[in-house]
């Protein structure tokens, strides 16, 4: 985990990052903390009780806010100077669900942001359920459209059951990318 956002843990202190998808916000408590960053989390399901009334301050350092807000539909005022995309590709639902999810975040990254992803890919297809999971070569291709390039890539399989499911196996894709 911490690989993939190290290069986000290292812009200097007091940056804006982004962790769309922030789930309960733990990543994004840490990396405010150990980076001393303003981190916003946002989240369509954020869990109740979560949302921040504003930015906070952490004790360590950094402030973190947290929204209930679809990357989708995030307006494009502030551009961040790293954005982070953990688990949430596989969420997009479709090819098009995904460019729509990178373009959002291209869009919200800053000129020399990094962007880091994590996401469960199609190289091993789920054998009890029907999902979307997205290709390597996809997101690569259409980040390269938008003219970003591949930093650091790698993966990992993951074995697991969850919610009642039967045990089965994920291809973790991890990847940071810079604009060209
Ligand atoms: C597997 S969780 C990952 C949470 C966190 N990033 C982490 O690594 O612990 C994926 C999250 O992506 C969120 N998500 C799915 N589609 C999203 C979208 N369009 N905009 C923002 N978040 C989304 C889901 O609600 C879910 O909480």
């Amino acid at each position: 985990m911490h690989r993939v956002i190290e290069p986000l843990r290292v812009l200097p202190a007091g940056s804006a990052v982004l962790d769309a998808g922030c789930g309960g916000g733990a990543v994004g408590r840490w990396l405010a903390e150990q980076g001393r960053h303003q981190v916003l989390g946002i989240d369509p399901e954020l869990p109740d009780g979560t949302a921040t009334d504003g930015p906070q301050k952490l004790p360590g350092g950094g402030t973190l806010e947290l929204r209930r807000a679809d990357l989708l539909d995030l307006p494009v005022g502030q551009l961040h100077d790293g954005v982070m995309l953990l688990g949430v590709l596989h969420y997009a639902g479709s090819a098009d669900g995904v460019r729509r999810m990178l373009r959002a975040a291209d869009a919200l990254s800053g000129p020399g942001a990094p962007l880091s992803l994590s996401w469960i890919c199609d190289d091993v297809p789920l054998t009890y359920q029907e999902a979307y999971l997205p290709g390597r070569e996809l997101v690569g291709r259409v980040l390269a459209e938008l003219g970003w390039t591949t930093a650091d890539t790698w993966t990992r399989e993951v074995t697991h059951a969850h919610g009642g499911s039967p045990q089965h196996d994920h291809r973790i894709v991890y990847g940071t990318w810079r604009r060209v």
